[in-house]
């Protein structure tokens, strides 16, 4: 199987063209936003926006409350950064080259060290709707059954053909993290440190689902980040990951019971049980959108820390 040009020096030569006409310099930290967490552009200046409509290689986001650009810009004490405003899923039927390829393209543009983004449901109670995680370790039944977004012939010669991911959450950003909650004074409970499963979706976990990721470890449930992280690492990337806790996965103890129902309505004496509750795409852009200010402000300090180490 020959591998399939991807196209980089097109894509690369325009966004230099577009940095260079700004005056801008190549961006060194790159940030993926997730549903809901593009107003971060807000805390860059000097921002030019490219939507992924002009660079091949791209796709185009379908999901509600993400948008398709690169935003380049400066943050913290002017540190060039560049933005993805809007991302690819599997689910949205991308393959995964372009699942990929921004965390590629910002690799090729001379960044070191991403921050991704994601809303994400939380499988544990002590980590409620609002909190921010940050993500110390993964695991990705899709990848582990076939479905790993670096499956395939090499992008070039020199790429590890095997690669580790015990070391893949950077431990020098997670407590940059910290320091950036401490100093923006934070409740301690704002953030939380956590294991993300990375499901394919898009349908969300039924509840023997949500049992069964909770019982095997993971704190938080997504269908995103992790084919990045994994190409990220593929490309030498420092790479950290903050989930936005948007809604908590529904995990009953114990199943109602159809037998007991029907025979209290036989014996005249129906139970009154609550309705079935369910995940919905409406409630984790309710919270993150109420979320996105801390989140802005979090990262942009991580930034400021980064710039400063
Ligand atoms: Cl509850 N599940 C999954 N798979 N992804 C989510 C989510 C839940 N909430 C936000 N993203």
């Amino acid at each position: 199987h020959p591998t399939e040009p991807l196209p980089f020096d097109e894509t690369i030569k325009k966004i230099r063209g577009v940095l260079d006409a700004k005056k801008l310099p190549s961006p060194v930290l790159g940030i993926v936003c997730g549903s809901g967490l593009s107003t971060l552009v807000n805390k860059l200046s000097d921002t030019v926006q490219i939507p992924y409509s002009q660079l091949p290689g791209f796709g185009q986001s379908t999901v509600a409350g993400q948008q398709s650009a690169l935003a380049f810009g400066l943050m913290g004490h002017k540190y060039p950064v560049v933005a993805m405003l809007g991302r690819f899923h599997p689910y949205e039927g991308h393959k995964p080259a372009v699942v990929t390829y921004g965390i590629r393209t910002m690799k090729r543009l001379g960044v070191k060290h991403v921050i991704i983004t994601n809303a994400a449901g939380s499988l544990v109670p002590d980590i409620p709707v609002g909190t921010i995680v940050v993500i110390q370790d993964h695991f990705a039944l899709p990848a582990l059954t076939g479905m790993n977004p670096t499956f395939g012939p090499l992008i070039s010669p020199e790429y590890p053909r095997f690669y580790p991911l015990g070391d893949a959450y950077s431990v020098r950003l997670r407590k940059l993290a910290f320091l950036a909650a401490h100093q923006l004074q934070l409740h301690r409970d704002a953030l939380a440190e956590g294991t993300y499963a990375w499901v394919s979706g898009p349908s969300y976990e039924t509840p023997a689902e949500g049992r069964f990721l909770r019982n095997a470890g993971a704190h938080v449930v997504g269908m995103s980040t992790i084919p990045e992280v994994i190409a990220a690492r593929e490309e030498g990337l420092e790479v950290m990951v903050l989930s936005l806790v948007t809604n908590m996965v529904v995990i009953p103890e114990k199943y109602r019971s159809i037998r007991d129902e029907v025979e209290a309505e036989l014996a005249g004496r129906p139970l009154a049980l609550p309705p079935i509750e369910v995940a919905s795409h409406d409630e984790v852009l309710v919270a993150s959108k109420q979320k996105t200010e801390v989140m802005g402000n979090l990262v942009t300090k991580i930034v400021e820390l980064v710039q400063e180490q």
